[in-house]
């Protein structure tokens, strides 16, 4: 977040916009060393060069009361607009704000760069919140994927009739046949084989493969649970996260 303000601040955007579609209460507290550390939409708030607006979603109400109170003892609580409701339901109305606002013309000035973060805790962010944000001219997107989300529902879910939450994670039901030919393979073909067939429904979005990265974190029995991918149809955003990535420091997971 900080380089993607840092290199961006002098260039010729109209706003750099950060969306939180599940921002959590802003402080997490890991197990077992008991260390506090700011949440997404925190890091969001306190970047050295700071982002023009923020819009942070969350439904939970505990969550939400506690992610409000940070941000209004924040100098820059006027940025933030805070929304307690489904993602893929106040994602709407977040896009026609940006959007209302990149349809006006403005002389010597680019539509506006947003960069989204998606942290689900399984397969909540629907495959349409997805298109409605890419939908934007300019939209990075780091998504944390939740590999375990998938694995432990994807048996089940590729044999039901109705629509199920997988279904609507790849917003089609393309993935039950891939995954049915992976599942022979084992947990390691069907975990990249689902992720890399996500990836592919974001390239044909106009995220080109060359310019998405991901990166892996695994739990203490090494089993993979979370996967990173960013996505942006620009060069400079990968290189950004490459630098970035970099300097990650994995917190211990239980
Ligand atoms: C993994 S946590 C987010 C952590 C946060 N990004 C951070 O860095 O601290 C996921 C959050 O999403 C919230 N949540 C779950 N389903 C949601 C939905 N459909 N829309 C918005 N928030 C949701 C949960 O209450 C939870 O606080």
């Amino acid at each position: 977040m900080g380089r993607f303000t840092t290199a961006m601040k002098d260039k010729k955007w109209r706003a750099l916009n950060y969306i939180d579609l599940q921002a959590g209460p802003g402080k997490n507290r890991f197990s077992p060393s008991g260390d506090v550390m700011l949440g997404s939409p925190l890091l969001a708030l306190t970047t050295r060069f700071a982002f023009d607006s923020l819009f942070l979603i969350e439904m939970g109400a505990q969550e939400f009361g506690a992610l409000k109170a940070r941000v209004g003892s924040s100098d820059l609580k006027v940025r933030a607009q805070l929304y307690n409701e489904d993602c893929n339901v106040a994602v709407n109305r977040i896009v026609n704000v940006i959007s209302q606002v990149d349809g006006k013309f403005i002389s010597g000035k680019w539509p506006s760069l947003n960069l989204a973060f998606l942290d689900p805790e399984g397969l909540e962010i629907q495959w349409q919140t997805v298109e409605k944000l890419a939908g934007l001219s300019r939209m990075d997107l780091i998504i944390n994927f939740s590999t375990s989300g998938i694995t432990r529902n994807a048996g089940l879910a590729a044999n039901t009739e109705e629509d199920t939450s997988v279904d609507r994670f790849f917003g089609t039901r393309d993935w039950r046949s891939v995954y049915e030919d992976a599942r022979d393979g084992g947990s390691t073909v069907v975990r990249r084989t689902l992720i890399d067939f996500y990836l592919g429904r974001l390239h044909d979005m106009g995220y080109v493969e060359t310019k998405r990265e991901e990166k892996e974190f695994k739990n203490q029995r090494n089993v993979q649970i979370y996967t990173m991918i960013f996505a942006s149809k620009n060069d400079l955003g990968v290189k950004f996260w490459n630098g970035a990535v970099q300097e990650v420091r994995q917190p211990p997971l239980l």
